[in-house]
């Protein structure tokens, strides 16, 4: 059945918020087709000019368009193919006079929604509109519970659904009530540090200080300093007395973060707060009393650092009477899309930008990458296509280089190149570098080696390496 040339007596029930846009260079036929899709139910925007219709999809005002194939200046196609660039979910309706499969499986191959013969079959169009409607509808639901999820799975800024996340919050949530040492452990970018911060949170003593500490930023004496203070001219440099982090945060917490990179002189001296809650500052003979609670961290397995005798096994029994373990980002894929949103209202607003989300394809991409720098990988991930990215959707184009190139995930992969070992681990080291973004420390936890290990790579492999304080020096060259 054509347009305009029936009218039925079915039930009309306009859908307000589902706008049609119809773009065709012919009055008549914007007249005309406008009537029949008011007939049909719907209050359809008619223009001539192409710019104009892109714009309202650009808005968001129109989620489907009914556009002629040829019009002069911009043709269809080139407007299914702007229209596409900017929302990716945009249903564009091609319609044409000299109809032929081929043209219509060109269309549709294009990202065409359909490919309509003039004159148009009235029932046809129907019910092309209403399921177009009726899918505009479901995810607007979607994304409103979507929206209302978020907020309710957001745990003091820390997002999961993943049953094994509400089991971590749950957990913590409980333990913060009670604790007085609490060992968070879990690989890189997991957000053991957020959890910490929310358990000091959620404690009876939120109202006093938090003072986190990364242990494995500094030298002993330094370490033994910031947690513990020190007394004026103690060790050269010293010019003034000071108080330690937990002469600081006492009454309140400490966060240990990377506790498992102490040296075992200064385990013992951590063994010594943890049993007698008592402190002394370097080149003091006194002793302090403090009260503070203890969150420690690491992404080190503290079981087989003891083993292999680089932790104190005391020390360890006594940390990890509370244990709290966070999943690495691939044991929970189902989090990235709540993550992926959580850190699009991130970005947005600190860039300025309106991304409405991600492609069909750059989603796929995410959930198959491996993620080996976890959370804080997918944040850098977002937040770097939130700064190049022109489009309303982030799409492969926008994401690092090496998401770009990767196909399905398999053992033996296209990209597989036969490679040397030493080839192997110069790529994979230069990789992680550029996921931490030059962080070397960071990117020798991931890898599994020490700081001095990485340098020692890097200049074999002809990089350029600072020299390193105190006695990591030698190992380095
Ligand atoms: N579940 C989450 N929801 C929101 N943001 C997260 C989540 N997990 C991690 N992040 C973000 O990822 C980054 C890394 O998190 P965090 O510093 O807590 O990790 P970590 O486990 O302490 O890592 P590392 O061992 O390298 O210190 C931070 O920017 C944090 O805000
Ligand atoms: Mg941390």
């Amino acid at each position: 059945m054509a347009f305009g040339l029936t009218k039925t007596t079915e039930l009309i029930t306009p859908r307000k918020s589902f706008v049609p846009c119809i773009l065709d260079d012919d009055p008549a036929q914007l007249d005309m087709l406008s009537s029949v899709i008011a007939d049909i139910g719907y209050e359809a925007i008619t223009t001539a000019d192409p710019e104009e219709a892109l714009k309202l999809i650009k808005r968001g005002h129109c989620r489907l368009a009914l556009v002629d194939v040829h019009m002069p200046g911009m043709d269809g196609y080139q407007f299914l193919d702007q229209a596409l660039r900017s929302d990716p979910g945009v249903h564009i309706l091609l319609m044409t006079g000299d109809y032929t499969l081929d043209s219509a499986l060109e269309a549709i191959r294009r990202g065409a929604a359909d490919f309509l013969p003039k004159p148009i079959d009235r029932t046809h169009l129907k019910k092309t509109l209403d399921d177009a409607a009726n899918l505009y509808d479901q995810r607007r639901r979607v994304r409103v519970l979507e929206e209302q999820l978020l907020k309710d799975l957001e745990f003091h800024g820390i997002v999961g659904k993943s049953p094994v996340m509400l089991e971590v919050f749950d957990f913590a949530r409980k333990v913060a009530r009670h604790y007085t040492n609490v060992l968070l452990v879990g690989a890189t970018g997991t957000g053991k540090e957020l959890v910490a911060r929310a358990i000091h949170q959620l404690s009876p003593v939120s109202q006093q200080k938090l003072a986190v500490c990364n242990c494995s930023a500094l030298v002993d004496t330094l370490l033994e300093s910031q947690l513990f203070g020190h007394m004026r001219g103690a060790f050269t440099g010293a010019t003034d007395t000071r108080p330690g982090l937990f002469e600081y945060a006492n009454g309140g917490t400490v966060f240990l973060d990377e506790v498992s990179e102490m040296s075992l002189a200064m385990q013992a001296k951590l063994l010594r707060v943890i049993q007698n809650r008592e402190i002394q500052r370097v080149g003091s003979p006194e002793v302090q009393q403090v009260n503070v609670r203890l969150i420690a961290a690491t992404n080190r397995d503290l079981r087989a650092e003891v083993l292999a005798g680089r932790f104190r096994e005391d020390l360890f029994y006594r940390l990890s009477s509370i244990q709290i373990r966070l999943p690495s980002l691939a044991e929970r894929l189902e989090d990235i899309p709540l993550l992926v949103q959580f850190f699009l209202h991130k970005y947005n607003s600190a860039y300025g930008k309106d991304i409405s989300g991600l492609t069909r394809r750059a989603q796929t991409v995410l959930l198959q990458h491996p993620w080996p720098g976890n959370v804080r990988e997918l944040e850098n991930v977002i937040s770097s296509a939130c700064i190049t990215g022109a489009g309303d959707f982030v799409d492969l184009a926008d994401l690092p280089e090496h998401f770009q190139h990767r196909g399905p995930r398999s053992m033996e992969g296209e990209d597989w190149k036969p490679l040397s070992l030493d080839e192997v681990r110069r790529v994979h080291i230069q990789r992680v570098l550029e996921m931490c973004q030059g962080n070397r420390l960071r990117a020798a936890q991931i890898l599994g080696i020490g700081r001095t290990s990485l340098y020692r790579y890097l200049k074999r492999d002809g990089y350029d390496t600072p020299r390193l304080k105190s006695g990591a020096a030698g190992a380095a060259s």
